[in-house]
């Protein structure tokens, strides 16, 4: 069966009060939620991670080979600085989804550039929590036509 690690940046465990107004109010666990039934409409499986290191990032991407066929990935603002979550996405060599709640590319100029867009299936971004399902839907569909 399909698996595919949903894996979430720092700051990402206060969604539902940070900035509601730039990212709404479901919060990580209603995300998490939402995910776990489009993966049983979808008939994969997933897990749902969140770290505010960078460190524990790198190491749950390392742990993904063998283990995960895709990952999905919102950096959080180590998207636009972090060339080791670069190098790791690399290095493991599966399909990642960049996924962000807001439309980085109409916020302020240090979001526009994204490290992980580098190495990156595609990115999905500006749909809010719907973003979720959306990354799922596209990476199984991937996966579906490479396996
Ligand atoms: C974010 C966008 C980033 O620029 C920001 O640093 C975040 C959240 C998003 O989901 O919109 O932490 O990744």
């Amino acid at each position: 069966m399909t698996s595919i690690l949903i894996l979430n940046g720092p700051n990402l465990n206060l969604l539902g009060t940070r900035q509601p107004e730039v990212y709404g109010h479901t919060t990580l666990a209603d995300i998490k939620a939402m995910c776990h039934e489009k993966a049983q409409t979808l008939g994969i499986t997933i897990a749902f991670e969140q770290s505010n290191s960078e460190g524990a990032l790198l190491d749950h991407i390392h742990a993904a080979r063998g283990v995960h066929d895709g990952i999905i990935l919102n950096a959080g603002a180590y998207t636009h600085t972090s060339v080791a979550l670069m190098d790791a996405i690399s290095s493991v060599g599966l399909p990642v989804v960049e996924l962000h709640l807001s439309n980085i590319h109409a916020r302020e100029e240090f979001r526009h550039r994204s490290y992980i867009a580098k190495v990156a299936l595609g990115v999905i971004c500006g749909f809010g929590a719907a973003g979720y399902p959306l990354a799922l839907e596209a990476l199984e569909g991937h996966l579906g036509q490479t396996e």
